[in-house]
């Protein structure tokens, strides 16, 4: 069976607009991506202020505030409840990860937002590997939850190999791959493929899902699982994911 997962998306996903889209048929909902130490929430306003959203979170209050919404979803629901965390400090991936609430804590080495970038989170994590594993290494250690990555392929300088399989013997137990290509409609299926073919954990294949189809075709490559942003924003009501 493949895991069909509704994707983060920074300032949309909250357990409200979440429980919206349980009924299409997913088996993992993403809440986030949160900001959740004092640079990457300082980041997140800069975010707000140019016009993008986000959530917004103190840093005093941010693990009530993902108990809320994870909890909320976990009532309501009954499928796995993930959720998407900006940070480069561990211990604070850690309070997240060992909410009772949440099934799957996800390290997000994918956005690419400047001052995200800037302080050395999200996608630019993956241009610091060593720092990057020592993370994920240290919340797989110390969570009582499942553990995912998830980031940003064809990105300048980067092996997405490299990081696909270092992760995996780390002991991930999913891989969430944004196959972009850079100027492209479509995912990197080339690049799954080789992933899949590589890694025993769990591979989340994500890009560019809009019907059944682009769905199968990430599928056919090997993923264990895909994932859909965008194509949530508009509605699924023309794309039963149960086909896929
Ligand atoms: C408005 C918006 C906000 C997003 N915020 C996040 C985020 O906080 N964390 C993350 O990992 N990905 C984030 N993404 C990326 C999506 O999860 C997904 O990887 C990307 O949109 C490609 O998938 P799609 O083609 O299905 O949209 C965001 C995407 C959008 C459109």
């Amino acid at each position: 069976m493949t895991l069909k997962v509704l994707a983060p998306m920074a300032g949309v996903t909250n357990g409200e607009f979440c429980l919206k889209m349980s009924h299409y048929g997913f088996d993992m909902l993403t809440l986030g991506g949160y900001n959740i130490d004092s640079s990457s929430i300082s980041a997140g306003e800069s975010i707000l202020k140019r016009g993008r959203r986000e959530f917004k979170i103190n840093i005093d209050n941010y693990v009530n505030v993902i108990k809320d919404e994870s909890e909320f979803l976990n009532v309501n629901w009954d499928g796995i409840v993930c959720v998407n965390v900006r940070s480069t400090l561990s211990e604070n991936i850690i309070n997240i990860g060992n909410l009772s609430s949440v099934d799957v804590i996800e390290i997000n080495a994918h956005c690419r937002q400047r001052e995200l970038v800037d302080i050395g989170c999200g996608q630019a994590l993956l241009n610091n590997p060593d720092f990057l594993f020592n993370i994920v290494s240290d919340v797989i250690e110390n969570v009582d939850s499942k553990v995912s990555v998830k980031f940003r392929a064809n990105v300048d300088g980067v092996d997405d190999l490299f990081i696909a399989k270092s992760l995996d013997n780390l002991g991930c137990d999913f891989i969430h791959v944004d196959a972009m290509m850079p100027g492209v409609n479509s995912a990197d299926l080339n690049l799954l493929k080789k992933i899949c073919s590589s890694v025993d954990c769990f591979v989340i294949g994500n890009n560019s899902i809009v019907d059944v189809n682009s769905a199968r075709k990430m599928v056919a490559v090997g993923c264990s699982g895909i994932s859909i942003a965008r194509k949530a924003l508009s509605g699924l009501d023309d794309f039963n994911i149960k086909d896929i």
